[in-house]
């Protein structure tokens, strides 16, 4: 499973990425806001400083909501790098322009995906990455992590090759659930990946594995 890092902040993808265990990027326009980038221009510089510090994909998402203007966006947010995939909201114009770009050769990711009947659609119209939102269903007490099973369920049952990107993931349980539930890929904050490395036996074992070194050797 790959592990996407959900920011746009350039610290936190640097020190994600230094850890060694990041494969990409995903942003959204909540995120841009919250590091205060705005205006077409330093959007493109911002998403250019992304793309260059990982190797792996940097989903940049389109603010239109029509056809036309997705189609434009698509095509510039494309020519910034070639590790850029277009994020395109799951609504009926977006779809015309996942297909779009699909035939001219431009990588997406559909967000905004609540159910297995829009992950259908987002790979009958040729998504790379399909971007179901996890913590957003758990917020209203429904079950996100069974709409990964479903939608892995009905992609492996149809052969769809459109890769599972579970997001809105909002700790280190989600992402360990995410991949028994067959997610190809999870993007999160820092945050949550950092919850991974924590296990209070891991800190007493070392603590006593130092303390009996010390003894010996004193
Ligand atoms: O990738 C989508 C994600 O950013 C949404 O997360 O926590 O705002 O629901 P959240």
């Amino acid at each position: 499973m790959k592990f996407f890092i959900d920011t746009a902040s350039l610290a936190d993808i640097q020190e994600a990425y230094d850890l060694g265990i990041i494969d990409g990027v995903t942003t959204n326009p909540s995120l841009m806001a919250k590091e205060s980038i705005s205006g077409d221009d330093a959007v493109i510089a911002h998403y250019a400083k992304i793309a260059d510090i990982v190797d792996g994909d940097v989903s940049a998402e389109v603010i239109s909501t029509d056809f036309e203007g997705m189609k434009a966006e698509a095509e510039k947010l494309a020519e910034i790098a070639p590790n850029i995939v277009v994020k395109i909201p799951m609504i009926r114009e977006g779809v015309k322009a996942l297909s779009w770009c699909y035939r001219n050769g431009i990588r997406t990711n559909c967000t905004l995906v609540f159910s297995a009947a829009q992950a259908m659609l987002a790979a009958k119209a040729g998504a790379t990455y399909v971007s179901p939102f996890i913590g957003r269903i758990d917020d209203i007490n429904w079950n996100g992590m069974d709409l990964i099973a479903e939608i892995a369920e009905v992609y492996a049952v149809q052969g769809f090759e459109t890769e599972i990107l579970a997001a809105s993931i909002r700790n280190s349980r989600h992402i360990v659930e995410a991949a028994k539930a067959g997610a190809d890929v999870v993007t999160c904050p820092l945050s949550s990946y950092e919850g991974l490395f924590k296990h209070p036996l891991t800190d007493i074992g070392l603590e006593k594995f130092l303390a009996d070194h010390k003894k010996a050797n004193s």
